[in-house]
């Protein structure tokens, strides 16, 4: 480089300008970095891992809302109840089978979706498997389902991580029907959410929808004096004193299917029908936010359908876990967990188990479909037909606990035939079910890795190399059900 170029560059570099344009790059890179981690997630998070996940789940929701409008209201309370305990990270999609997980609260009775969350995973981990959160899947149905009802479209950011805990206790402090005004303002603020969200959230989104009359009739047995005398006649008739609790009216009276601020008009005329929502008129600053948006005067009315969705964006992202918290689950009803390494197939069971229920709903076990969906596998793999008696009911329990007595690819041979024996099952069986411990039991010959053989295995799996690359287990037989594997060389430690 000349003397000359380089004086040039060294007295831009000190130009005054050039320091002030320099500084508000710094400022300005700094500025973006400091707006991604305060707001942690991203729109279009998937566009480079899966850019189909946005659509996928929409298309789900479509089809799950053309088949039962309802669902879409079903699935915007769903993302509620999902970010108002341990933060919007699926943890209410979990069920392990006791009654103790989180969505067996009494706080969260009625709530459901969950078939429309597992078919929209199942469907994800077809195309881009391990690799969408099921909390971002109760996002994105949420916001698709408000489209479906003709609500705003708006953008969700993503990027949350899925939660590894799921515990019925802690959803003890939702908000409730019951609560007093101030205990819902406090309830909403805990979660950073202002009064204005409580009404755009609670009310608002009670444009669509439904409630049982469970929560109705207390209110009307009390004779709450809040409530349109002849309205309280209409309801009264829907769910009498005594009557079925689990008749469903309304939420958003002579609206129900549009989402639309008509809720904020039933609520001043005393036409509110659950408690929480006629409550929030009662109070003076809530009273003025709902007023504000059935301003007659245009210009100075308020915007419900883009404060509606600023608030949802808001709600999710309660409590959201990123980077390296939590996980992304192969299915959103269970944590993936640490003895099931590499445990797959999850996805499939759920499809299937989707399937099963849109024809006989709460007919067939899991534990059936897994047993059938081998025997299919095995077909599949050109293996032999066989029948498979049914009748398994579900576990209630799931513990990490129990499964640390799975047998290990690195237990002794006496070990392996000891777990076996547990489970009730002979040393043919552990031959027939496992690998190449034939060789062993028989007294024949130590399965030894020939010395050829051995430097195949360690041409593919190098010391320090990649450990989840994959190799068969079948050596030269691998897409073939048969025996080779017993005739064959040991490819696993046993
Ligand atoms: C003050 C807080 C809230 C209370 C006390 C409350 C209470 C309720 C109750 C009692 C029901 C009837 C449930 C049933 O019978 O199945 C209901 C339904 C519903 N809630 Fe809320 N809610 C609140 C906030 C929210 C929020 C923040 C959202 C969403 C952003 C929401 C969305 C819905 C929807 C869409 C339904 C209708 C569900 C259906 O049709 O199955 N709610 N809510």
């Amino acid at each position: 480089m000349s003397r000359r170029i380089r004086e040039d560059i060294s007295i831009r570099l000190f130009d005054p300008k050039m320091i002030t344009i320099a500084l508000f790059l710094v400022l300005l890179y700094f500025h973006d970095q400091l707006r991604y981690s305060a707001a942690q997630l991203q729109f279009g998070f998937y566009s480079e891992t899966c850019p189909s996940a946005e659509s996928i789940v929409r298309d789900v929701v479509q089809q799950a809302v053309t088949n039962d409008p309802g669902k879409a209201a079903v699935l915007l309370r769903l993302q509620f109840h999902d970010c108002f305990v341990e933060g919007c990270d699926g943890s209410i999609l979990i069920k392990h089978g006791g009654n103790d997980d989180e969505r067996f609260a009494a706080g969260n009775a009625g709530v459901a979706g969950f078939d429309v969350i597992d078919e929209a995973k199942s469907e994800l981990e077809r195309f881009c498997p391990g690799v969408v959160s099921c909390a971002d899947i109760v996002a994105l149905a949420a916001r698709d389902a408000i489209a479906e009802a003709k609500g705003p479209f708006y953008e969700v950011p993503t990027g949350r991580r899925d939660g590894l805990i799921a515990n019925v206790d802690h959803a003890k402090n939702l908000p409730d029907v019951q609560d007093s005004i101030n205990t819902l303002k406090s309830k909403f603020r805990e979660k950073g959410l202002s009064d204005q969200d409580l009404v755009l959230l609670s009310a608002g989104a009670h444009t669509i929808g439904t409630t049982a009359c469970f929560f109705v009739i207390p209110r009307l047995d009390a004779q709450d004096p809040t409530i349109n005398s002849e309205f309280f006649q209409i309801l009264r008739s829907k769910c009498p004193q005594g009557g079925d609790v689990n008749v469903r009216i309304p939420l958003d009276w002579d609206s129900q299917f549009v989402f639309d601020n008509q809720i904020f008009q039933n609520i001043k005329n005393g036409r509110g029908v659950i408690l929480s929502d006629s409550v929030l008129y009662q109070d003076n600053n809530m009273k003025k936010i709902i007023d504000s948006y059935l301003e007659t005067n245009q210009s100075s009315k308020a915007n419900f359908a883009a404060d509606f969705t600023k608030a949802m964006i808001k709600m999710g992202a309660i409590g959201v876990k990123i980077g390296a918290e939590g996980e992304i689950r192969r299915l959103c009803s269970a944590t993936n967990y640490r003895f099931l390494a590499g445990v797959g197939g999850f996805n499939i069971i759920g499809k299937v188990k989707s399937a099963v229920e849109r024809f006989c709903p709460g007919v067939v076990s899991c534990a059936d479909i897994i047993a059938i969906a081998a025997r299919d596998a095995i077909i599949t793999a050109k293996g032999s037909f066989y029948e498979v008696p049914t009748g398994r009911n579900d576990g209630r329990i799931s513990n990490v606990k129990n499964a640390e007595k799975l047998p290990d690819a690195q237990d002794s041979i006496a070990t392996l035939k000891a777990k076996f024996r547990e489970q009730g099952l002979t040393n043919r069986d552990l031959v027939l079910l496992s690998r190449c411990a034939y060789h062993r039991i028989d007294g024949m010959l130590l399965c030894h890795a020939t010395v050829d053989f051995f430097q195949v295995l360690r041409l593919k799996c190098p010391r320090g190399g990649y450990v989840c690359f994959k190799i068969p287990l079948d050596w030269d037989g691998k897409f073939q059900f048969d025996n080779q594997v017993l005739r064959s060389k040991c490819t696993t430690p046993h």
